[in-house]
């Protein structure tokens, strides 16, 4: 993700300019800051001395973010830190503090936020013409699992490194959720489950204005990746359909139509990608906040912990808005 987000801020974000790139791994380091024409380090500190970086885009492993976020903040640098910000409630709420206290922007890469179809389905959805919602529907699919047991330490599992998108939105797009109820499996390898993650995921929600929601999720989809939804309202419905893409290229047989589906989450989402870092350098220059805010972080990263739980313990998990998760019982 971050060679992704550097060339974006390099090649097409004309208020910004790449200063650093830094990676423990030098090679890729210096290997990339040799394509977007900046300097390059292995630490982080090097960066945060030279006055003139005004912010610092985070995409290190998961583990890794709380740290550096802190030290960047510290250092009076504006923060993108790629989501989740931190694997723990707690250090999530003090970054934001921390942030807020500073006057420093801490953008958190929720990325859908940014995206044109999303968008138009959450001005459709805020227009109020579906009426009362009745159902929420998402379902975000990769194609291969990542293997490495590095990953799955480092990510902090499903719901918290994945599903946590889909939980987001659905707070975004119908409101606050009152209860979550996972189920998972663990398909592809026995490590997921070894690990109390699960591959393949389930998560039913009810929403405290009574509809109610349900997400699925497959890292093991082999046909390509799918990001869609739906929200049922008893008098329209917003579909955000399988196949976005930037053509619509057809094969067609006899009794056979084949649609091309994107190959991963960069594919579908290169203008998110692309907007958000946008927003970010110019947050920096004081335009006006867009996107998830510090609660909406917090709150899908409660709900990300919730369904978590609720898959260990085998029942649903309540979810007071604003609040802590407690269990329900089962
Ligand atoms: N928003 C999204 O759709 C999305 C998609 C994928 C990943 N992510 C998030 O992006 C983050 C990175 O994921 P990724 O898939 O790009 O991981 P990655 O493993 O491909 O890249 C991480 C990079 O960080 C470097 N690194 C490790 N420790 C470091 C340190 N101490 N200092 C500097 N560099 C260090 C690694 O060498 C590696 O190049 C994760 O938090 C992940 O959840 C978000």
């Amino acid at each position: 993700m971050g060679v992704l987000h550097a060339g974006n801020l390099t090649r097409r974000v004309g208020c910004a300019e790449v200063g650093w790139v830094i990676d423990t791994a030098a090679e890729r380091a210096e290997q990339t800051a040799c394509e977007l024409g900046s300097a390059w380090t292995t630490d982080l500190d090097r960066a945060l001395e030279d006055p003139t970086v005004e912010g610092v885009l985070l995409a290190t492993p998961t583990n890794l973010h709380a740290e550096m976020v802190e030290r960047s903040l510290a250092a009076g640098k504006h923060v993108f830190c790629e989501k989740p910000l931190t694997l723990e409630l707690e250090t999530t709420l003090r970054l934001i503090d921390q942030a807020d206290a500073a006057g420093l922007v801490l953008q958190v890469g929720f990325h859908r936020r940014f995206d044109p179809d999303w968008l138009a389905m959450a001005r459709w959805s805020e227009a109020g013409e579906l009426g009362q919602a009745l159902i929420f529907r998402a379902s975000q699919r990769d194609m291969v699992a990542p293997e490495s047991t590095e990953f799955l330490a480092s990510f902090g599992g499903l719901f918290v490194d994945a599903v946590i998108h889909d939980l987001d939105c659905a707070r975004w797009l119908v409101g606050e959720v009152n209860e979550v109820q996972a189920h998972g499996a663990s398909l592809s390898s026995p490590t997921y489950g070894e690990l109390g993650d699960a591959d393949n995921a389930l998560v039913v929600l009810h929403f405290a204005c009574g509809a109610l929601g349900v997400i699925d999720y497959s890292r093991t989809a082999g046909y390509g990746y799918e990001c869609s939804a739906e929200i049922l309202g008893a008098r329209g419905t917003i579909r955000l359909g399988a196949n976005q893409q930037s053509h619509d290229v057809r094969w067609l047989r006899h009794g056979v139509q084949s649609v091309d589906h994107p190959l991963d989450h960069q594919h579908r989402h290169a203008a998110a990608y692309l907007a958000e870092v946008e927003h970010f350098a110019e947050a920096i220059q004081g335009s006006p906040p867009a996107g998830a805010t510090g609660e909406d972080v917090v709150q899908a990263f409660v709900l990300a912990q919730a369904s978590a739980r609720s898959l260990l313990a085998g029942h649903p998990v309540r979810v007071e808005s604003g609040s802590r998760e407690r269990e329900a019982a089962s």
